[in-house]
C-alpha cells in the first residue's frame, strides 16, 4: 500500500526569544512568535509498507543525503507514536520558497512540514479521516517541536505561543498554542522585510547556542526576564495603541539574544558591522518619521524589519533608498505575518 501527503509550512519569526533548552526539546522560558508566509517549505512524503524499511530524502526532486540526520532523528523520536515507519520505505520530496544561502533558518518551516505529512500518513493508515481539531494540531506542534523547538510555534496562523507560563491558561513546554485571537487587527497584517545582510553559514548553529545557555552567567535572569516580556507583550499586542511598548519590547529581546550570545563562557558574535549600521538607521528613521517600524534578529546578521502594513510603501522606499546596500547582493526578503500551514492537493 502506498500513501502521500503534501504540506505547505511557513517559517516564523520570534519577537520573544527561544534561547536554551533541556530535555527531550524543552524550552527554558516562553516564546512568542509570528507566522511568516512568503517564506515556506513545500513538503511531499510518500510512504510505502515494506518489509525492507528504507528513508530516501531529496531537495527539489535531487537526493539530499545532508538534509537526511535531521530526519531520521525526529523519525526515530516518533517511532513510538508511529509504528508504521519501521515498516515502510518513505520518500520525502520538498522545497523552500525562500532562497538558499539567504542566511535563513529552515528548520522551523521544515521540521513543521514533515511533522503535518507523518500525522496526515497516520491518519490515513489508521483508516480514521482527519478531524483537524485542536487537538490535531497540538499533536503537530508536538511532533514538530521534536524535529526543531520553534518549528512546534509554525502550524498556527498569525502568532503562538510556545512553553509554560503561569500567567497563560493552556501554555505548555510541549507544544505551542494559536496566538492570533489575541491579537489586534493591526498585528494581523504585519510586514516583515527580511534584508539579508550575509548569506554565509553560521558559525554556531542554533542547536550548539541553545547548549552554551547551560552554566551561562546570566541564564536565570534571562528566563525571568523572557517570562516577564512574554506577558507585558500580550498586553501591548492585545491593543492597536500601545507601540511604543510592542517596540521597546521587541528591539530589546533581539538585542538580548545576541548579548547573551557575547557574555557566555564561550562567546561568540553573529551580527556584523551592517547589522549595527542598520540598526542605527531604524533609529534615526523611527524618530524622524514617527512610522513605527522596528526590528529583531534571528540568531544570525539578518534584520527583520518589522511594520503595521499601512506604511508598507513609505518603509520599501526608504529600504530600497538607504537600507539595501547593506543588503548582500541588494537581497531582502517581502514577507507578512500569514496563515499558517496549507494541505497541498
Ligand atoms: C534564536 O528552534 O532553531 O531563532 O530547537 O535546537 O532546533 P533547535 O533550535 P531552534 O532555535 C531558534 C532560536 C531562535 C529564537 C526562536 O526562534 O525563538
Amino acid at each position: 500500500m502506498t500513501y502521500s501527503a503534501s504540506w505547505r509550512s511557513p517559517s516564523n519569526i520570534a519577537l520573544i526569544k527561544y534561547w536554551g533548552k533541556h530535555g527531550l526539546q524543552l524550552p527554558r522560558n516562553p516564546s512568542l512568535s509570528f507566522t511568516l508566509s512568503a517564506c515556506n517549505t513545500e513538503m511531499r512524503m510518500e510512504v510505502t509498507t515494506s518489509s525492507s524499511p528504507s528513508l530516501e530524502v531529496r531537495y527539489e526532486g535531487t537526493p539530499k543525503p545532508s538534509f537526511e540526520p535531521k530526519i531520521k532523528t525526529l523519525l526515530e523520536k516518533v517511532g513510538d507514536r508511529f509504528p508504521w515507519i519501521s515498516q515502510a520505505r518513505i520518500i520525502i520530496d520538498s522545497r523552500n520558497t525562500f532562497p538558499h544561502g539567504a542566511g535563513i533558518a529552515s528548520s522551523a518551516s521544515a521540521m513543521s512540514a514533515l511533522a503535518l505529512c507523518l500525522c496526515d500518513i497516520d491518519d490515513q493508515i489508521s483508516g480514521s479521516p482527519a478531524d483537524l481539531n485542536k487537538g490535531w494540531w497540538q499533536n503537530v506542534s508536538e511532533i514538530a517541536r521534536l524535529g526543531s523547538g520553534s518549528a512546534c510555534r509554525s502550524v498556527y496562523p498569525g502568532a503562538a505561543i510556545w512553553g509554560y507560563s503561569t500567567e497563560i491558561g493552556e501554555s505548555s513546554d510541549l507544544y505551542a498554542l494559536p496566538w492570533q485571537q489575541h491579537l489586534a487587527d493591526i498585528y494581523k497584517e504585519y510586514r516583515d522585510t527580511i534584508l539579508i545582510i550575509s548569506a554565509a553559514e553560521k558559525s554556531v548553529s542554533s542547536t550548539a547556542g541553545h547548549q552554551l545557555m547551560s552554566g551561562h552567567p546570566y541564564a536565570d535572569v534571562r528566563y525571568a526576564e523572557a517570562g516577564r516580556n512574554l506577558i507585558r507583550l500580550t498586553e501591548a499586542m492585545a491593543v492597536d495603541n500601545a507601540q511604543d511598548l510592542f517596540i521597546s519590547i521587541v528591539e530589546s529581546e533581539a538585542l538580548q539574544l545576541h548579548a547573551l550570545m557575547m557574555s557566555g563562557h564561550s562567546p561568540f558574535i553573529l551580527i556584523e558591522p551592517a547589522t549595527i549600521s542598520v540598526i542605527r538607521h531604524i533609529w534615526t528613521f523611527r524618530r524622524e518619521t514617527g512610522i513605527p517600524v522596528c526590528f529583531t534578529l534571528d540568531a544570525g546578521p539578518n534584520v527583520h524589519l518589522l511594520y503595521p502594513s499601512k506604511h508598507e510603501s513609505s518603509v520599501m522606499s526608504w529600504v530600497n533608498e538607504t537600507l539595501r546596500p547593506f543588503c548582500v547582493d541588494g537581497r531582502y526578503i517581502v514577507d507578512h505575518v500569514g496563515e499558517g500551514p496549507e494541505k497541498i492537493s
